[in-house]
């Protein structure tokens, strides 16, 4: 199956086509606009969606030499996400899908991450245990078969790309702040000040980042700027020590506790550099398999949106022309599917 997708569900507008786990092309446009707001206004994302959208699908057509014509059907993000950002994708969607006659499917942004772990020759096979950290979501889920999802652990709080881009923005470093942080820490010490992981005393496979959020802010309050600027790297390294420590603690826990041999992880902070090489020390001694998307499936992306839309289109899955946009759907919740 040759299938389009379509992702707006915040600040990216992507389009990609793919045939099985091949992506042929995958455009992106991240929009710069929000940069001088130090975080994304809802509102110039869907003015933004609206005029890209188009010169977007048709590079994505053009770079995979296929015609609408060509394709088995589309896929389109219909939740979580912005409102308006969303909406532009689902009915441009819905339209291409009336006009040529194709079968469309809705797609959680969600499942689509996780199944970025599927595009080119990852080998990933069931059960699998997925680690999601986005700007949006913190979750550890086990999959036993396509489709089907185990909550295993949450954030309470904040979700662990968001306390990046709070921390980074406490700073004083650009939006969004997680791959600021990273390529600042790789210089740092990591042990030069002690922060706090979220839950520490609790055998539990939850998340908490609001704390440590917290001690950051207080840090910074009580230290003096030259102090601050001379040791930028070392607190990013430290903030990420703590951060991406409860990560990896947990799903490695989460991977011994329900035996499971694969890991993947998920999402924009997938994209960590000290989450990749963490993560994969970590499960070394257990035998434990862990694959990372390549970098350009991690961030939002339409390629990962394509693979869930194909999944389910070749289930018999289908959406119909009432299909609306959901900003909190959640993970394995059904909306508008025939
Ligand atoms: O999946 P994504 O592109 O959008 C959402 O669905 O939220 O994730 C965006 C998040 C942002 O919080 C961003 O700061 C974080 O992923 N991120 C990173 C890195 N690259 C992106 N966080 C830490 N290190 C990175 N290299
Ligand atoms: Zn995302």
């Amino acid at each position: 199956m040759r299938i389009l997708g379509v992702e707006t569900s915040c600040d990216e507008t992507s389009a990609a086509v793919i045939e099985g786990n091949r992506v042929l092309s995958n455009v992106i446009s991240s929009q710069s606009v929000h940069l001088q707001f130090g975080g994304v206004v809802p509102e110039l994302a869907s003015r933004a969606h609206l005029r890209k959208i188009i010169p977007i699908v048709e590079a994505a057509l053009e770079k995979s030499a296929t015609r609408l014509t060509d394709l088995d059907g589309f896929a389109v993000t219909h939740g979580p996400g912005l409102i308006g950002a969303l909406l532009v994708g689902v009915n441009y969607v819905k339209g291409l899908a009336a006009v040529w006659q194709k079968p469309f499917i809705g797609v959680n942004h969600i499942e689509g991450h996780v199944y970025s772990n599927f595009l080119g020759d990852s080998g990933v096979e069931f059960p699998f245990l997925c680690l999601l950290v986005s700007g949006g979501h913190t979750q550890i889920v086990i999959i036993d078969q396509h489709l089907s999802y185990r909550l295993i652990g949450k954030t309470r709080d904040d979700a662990v790309g968001e306390a990046f881009d709070k921390v980074a923005k406490l700073l004083g470093l650009p939006y969004p702040g997680g791959p600021q942080i990273d390529r600042l820490a790789r210089g740092g010490d990591e042990n030069y000040t002690d922060f706090p992981i979220g839950l520490s005393r609790e055998k539990t496979f939850d998340f908490s980042y609001s704390g440590l959020k917290t001690a950051v802010l207080n840090y910074v309050n009580q230290t003096a700027p030259e102090t601050l600027r001379a040791h930028m790297p070392d607190i990013c390294a430290a903030f990420q020590k703590a951060a991406v420590g409860a990560l990896v603690e947990r799903t490695i826990r989460a991977a011994r506790t329900y035996q499971i041999r694969q890991i993947t992880v998920a999402g924009g902070v997938a994209a960590n550099s000290y989450l990749r090489s963490q993560m994969s020390a970590a499960a070394e001694p257990y035998h434990i398999r862990v694959h990372f998307p390549e970098m350009q499936y991690c961030t939002d992306n339409a390629a990962m949106i394509a693979r869930a839309g194909l999944e389910r289109l070749q289930r018999g899955y289908r959406s119909s022309l009432k299909l609306n946009a959901y900003p909190s759907l959640q993970l394995g919740e059904e909306k508008n599917c025939e």
